[in-house]
């Protein structure tokens, strides 16, 4: 999957506006030269494995990454998770102010849509993608989870309610990324397998930032470590611990592997890819 972080890199670059103006350079500050790239790198293995063509669907995954960097330039915020770092970096706002880093990530946003319609694919699948991507990211997707994860902060929530918010703040980006593959190669049968997939991988990918968020360091990771505990958090973690969630999500990683084998094609870097994100260190 390493192989697809140069093209969306390059491709990135070609739909991220070249102005002068402030915002602009604040939304290239975010996007450029950082991030794993886990939800658009997802998107295109998934058309490749539905024998789609990753160069028309790039725009969709360049769109995904947009709405993800624009998630955590708003997540940042002192008024959300108050981080000063990111992606190796000073967050956005410390760097440009608060008021740019908020319409960077506006605009990140309205740009991604802007950018998935030139999805080179029939046009009734860039309206079913363009859909996913909406409802992904909204009141029922990301920010329906991250308003549910603010609202946590200093209670006790049971197991259950973590998983869901996790589900929607985590798990609709990568749903949308696994499910837009497959639409973007028009292999619409497909679309349960890769949402299993997805749901197993976007829940665990979320408890291993949980855990790093506790064990790891702020140079591995590129961001804050201690920001959950610092902020309150109720988290997988704080639940049950380290090693239940480490346990929890080794038994994800399997089960997202067990899936694959209902495509027909080649699924061995979706399967590493799955091992990868478990091991994961940053
Ligand atoms: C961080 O996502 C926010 C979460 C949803 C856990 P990533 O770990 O994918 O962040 P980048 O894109 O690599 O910076
Ligand atoms: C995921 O949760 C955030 C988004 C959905 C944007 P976190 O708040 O834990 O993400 P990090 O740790 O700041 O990257
Ligand atoms: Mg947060
Ligand atoms: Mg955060
Ligand atoms: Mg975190």
């Amino acid at each position: 999957m390493e192989k697809y972080i140069d093209m969306i890199n390059d491709a990135l670059k070609q739909y991220l506006p070249e102005a002068d103006d402030i915002v602009s350079q604040a939304m290239r500050y975010s996007i450029e030269n950082g991030g794993k790239r886990v939800r658009p790198s997802l998107l295109l293995a998934f058309c490749e494995l539905c024998s789609g063509d990753i160069n028309k669907a790039m725009p969709l995954a360049c769109a995904l990454e947009m709405i993800h960097t624009y998630s955590l330039i708003h997540d940042d915020l002192p008024c959300m998770d108050d981080d000063d770092f990111r992606r190796g970096k000073p967050s956005c706002h410390i760097k440009f102010g608060y008021e740019y880093a908020l319409l960077a990530g506006d605009a990140l946003l309205t740009l991604a849509f802007e950018t998935a319609l030139k999805a080179e694919i029939p046009s009734e699948l860039v309206v079913m993608a363009t859909k996913e991507l909406a409802v992904a990211s909204g009141w029922a997707g990301m920010v329906g989870g991250q308003v549910v994860d603010l609202q946590n902060e200093g209670k006790q929530v049971k197991v259950e309610e973590v998983v869901k918010m996790y589900n929607q703040k985590t798990g609709e980006l990568i749903r949308a990324a696994c499910v837009i593959g497959c639409i973007a190669a028009g292999a619409i049968s497909k679309i349960p397998y890769a949402t299993v997939y997805a749901h197993n991988i976007g829940l665990a990918f979320q408890i291993v930032d949980d855990i790093l968020d506790v064990t790891s360091d702020s140079a591995t990771l590129g961001k804050p470590v201690g920001s959950d505990e610092e902020n309150e958090k109720c988290t997988y973690v704080s639940l049950v611990g380290l090693e239940e969630s480490a346990r929890v999500v080794s038994r994800l990683t399997d089960e997202a592997k067990t899936v694959l084998n209902k495509f027909d094609a080649d699924s061995t870097a979706l399967r590493d890819f799955a091992d990868k994100m478990e091991k994961r260190k940053n």
